[in-house]
């Protein structure tokens, strides 16, 4: 559970106050920043977000599991996102494997999940959210890929609800996650699956693989249907693409 919260003008990462506070031996809590001036996104990048341009927070997360279980969390973390913002009615938001929200192909949100301990069967976990809020036209041109955010999509509410309605969720489904890993969370996962049927074409490392996405499994795997078959690829650092 969520054991503390911080809530703070100006930080490097809320990621990495979360895996600093569990070393310090917090069961879990909730670190939220109006601007971090070190955000981090996957794969070595940097989060940008001029100050309130986008809802930045991380919950701390203690599994009693190794790290291993944890190949489905972040799919599971994206339906909770999907979840709270249906509920706050935010249209058509879909999952891109493994862990991004698009809507219409365009990035609202990304998720880092970064892992501290992992002994004797327990391990800590960072999930970071970073939310699009009302990105400046300028950012948006600068990024390199297609990017929108929740006042294009005609969100009015306060950056206040948001956050509780999207730690609410979050909650459920990682207690959810805790009993159940992904497999009870696939349905909905599939459901707003941004690839789904669509040949798409996968990175990783000097590697690429294309194929239809028909899916993913129980543990959060994408299934590939390429020429030679059905193939599963597990998370990690790639890159998909529609090809
Ligand atoms: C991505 O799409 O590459 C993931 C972006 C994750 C950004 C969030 S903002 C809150 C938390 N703190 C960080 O430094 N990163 C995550």
């Amino acid at each position: 559970g969520l054991a503390e919260t911080e809530v703070v003008t100006e930080i490097d990462s809320t990621n990495v106050r979360a895996l600093e506070r569990l070393q310090q031996g917090v069961p879990g809590g909730l670190y939220v920043a109006e601007f971090q001036h070190g955000g981090r996104g996957r794969r070595g990048r940097q989060w940008l977000s001029p100050l309130a341009s986008s809802l930045c927070f991380s919950l701390a997360w203690r599994f009693n599991s190794g790290a291993a279980a944890l190949e489905g969390l972040s799919l599971a973390v994206g339906v909770a996102l999907q979840r709270a913002l249906r509920r706050l009615e935010v249209p058509d938001v879909c999952l891109k494997w493994p862990n991004d929200l698009l809507v219409d192909q365009a990035k609202l949100s990304g998720i880092l999940i970064e892992l501290s301990g992992d002994a004797a069967g327990e391990c800590q976990v960072a999930i970071g959210v970073g939310l699009n809020v009302r990105l400046p036209d300028a950012l948006l041109e600068e990024l390199d890929q297609p990017a929108t955010d929740l006042s294009r999509l005609g969100f009015t509410g306060s950056r206040t609800e948001l956050l509780a309605a999207l730690v609410a969720e979050l909650v459920t489904v990682l207690e959810s996650f805790e009993r159940g890993g992904f497999a009870p969370l696939r349905p909905d996962w599939e459901a707003v699956n941004a690839f789904a049927g669509r040949e798409v074409r996968l990175t990783s490392g000097s590697h690429s693989y294309e194929g239809v996405c028909v899916g993913v499994t129980d543990q959060g795997g994408l299934r590939l249907q390429t020429a030679a078959g059905e193939e599963v690829f597990h998370g990690g650092e790639m890159s998909v693409r529609i090809h």
